[in-house]
């Protein structure tokens, strides 16, 4: 099933603002699940909308949040989320950040008891749409095995970054520190599709294939990847007074709780560094050099990071709209709120 733009984020708001969501609220969040949509990341995009759904109508995301930013210093501040609905925070708490970078040269934004955030890469790109460079990273539940351990600890803690070009062209690296996002496996599941190997493990520590199997996803690139999402959790989960680690809430225990997460924002204004015009011509310049380099067998083409992301969402209006799996587009169409799936599950059930 293929919709344009604006019918996928309108039934997405529909649907969101049906189970409690205000207006501004459902608009942000159905704006940004788009955004991952139709740039292929379909882990963070509708599939979500009915676990969302389930969890504002059982109370556990703050439909009406009391939203505080203390600004803690000239370059940095907290955001306080009141467990309110994760993509209005980070990106309320991005705009601030923008701004104070713009005003100080460098912004430290954390958030506080946030929800769910989803595609973080939305929220740098907002910075290099105002030629500012960023990174984010945020915590999730605890997913995945470190090097040698027998449980999940650390979540599929992802970081993004993003900086602009001279040319419009902006770099938006975005990845969870999991070999894979645990989105990928549910968009797996919900296309009854299997899994490489090397993807996450079952109850046993085996690697497995079938996506209803998995148990523990493994970090990339074993002990480096390890490392990453420890600092991804020390920066925007200790730091910020939050649980941490393994005490995570966990998406799917208890829908009527508030999630307790947190996340950080780190922008940068690059006059305050080699200057603005220098950074982005020498950002075309890397670009196009990596773009330029001859190819190893069996690639058509060297990328820079958000390129094929980009790629893929101009041919997916080019085929006549975003792909949505038929499922997905049923339950969006349908007068159901949620069909009471998540809550209470095992962190791997949905
Ligand atoms: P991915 O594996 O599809 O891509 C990771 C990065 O690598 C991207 O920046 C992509 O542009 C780049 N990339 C991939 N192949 C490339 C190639 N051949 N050449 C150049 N660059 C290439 O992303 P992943 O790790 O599956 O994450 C998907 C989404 O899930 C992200 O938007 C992330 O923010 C989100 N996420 C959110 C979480 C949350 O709790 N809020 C948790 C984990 C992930």
């Amino acid at each position: 099933m293929r919709l344009s733009r604006e019918e996928l984020k309108g039934l997405m708001k529909k649907k969101l603002m049906r189970a409690g969501l205000k207006d501004e609220h459902a608009d942000i969040t159905a704006e940004i699940l788009t955004w991952s949509d139709e740039r292929g990341y379909h882990s963070h995009g509708a599939v979500r909308v009915e676990y969302y759904s389930e969890r504002i109508a059982k109370g556990g995301i703050t439909t009406d949040p009391h939203f505080e930013f203390k600004k803690t210093g000239p370059c940095s501040g907290v955001f306080e989320g009141d467990n309110g609905c994760g993509y209005v925070a980070a990106k309320k708490a991005m705009e601030k950040a923008i701004e104070m970078a713009k005003e100080n040269g460098i912004a430290v934004v954390g958030m506080r008891n946030i929800s769910h955030s989803g595609s973080i890469g939305y929220y740098t790109e907002m910075a290099a749409d105002q030629d500012l460079v960023a990174i984010s990273f945020c915590q999730s539940d605890p997913m995945a095995v470190p090097p040698g351990g027998t449980e999940p600890y650390y979540g599929t803690n992802p970081i993004s970054f993003a900086a602009p070009t001279a040319d419009g062209r902006k770099v938006v690296f975005d990845m969870a520190t999991t070999v894979q996002a645990w989105g990928k496996i549910l968009d797996k599941r919900s296309r009854g599709e299997s899994i490489p190997d090397t993807w996450a493990v079952d109850e046993k520590g085996n690697p497995v294939t079938d996506p209803n199997l998995v148990n523990a996803l493994l970090p990339i690139a074993g002990a480096k990847g390890y490392g990453l999402m420890m600092m991804v959790d020390v920066f925007s989960g200790i730091l910020m007074g939050v649980p941490f680690g393994k005490h995570v809430s966990s998406m799917y225990h208890d829908c009527s709780k508030g999630r307790e997460l947190g996340q950080m924002h780190i922008v940068m204004d690059p006059n305050r560094f080699c200057g603005l015009e220098q950074f982005k011509k020498n950002m075309s310049e890397t670009c196009d050099e990596l773009n330029a380099m001859p190819t190893a067998d069996g690639y058509d083409k060297v990328y820079y990071p958000g390129e094929r992301a980009v790629m893929r969402k101009e041919k997916a209006y080019e085929d006549g709209g975003i792909e949505i799996v038929d499922s997905i587009y049923e339950y969006l169409i349908s007068d159901d709120i949620h069909y009471n799936r998540y809550d209470h599950k095992n962190r791997f059930a949905e």
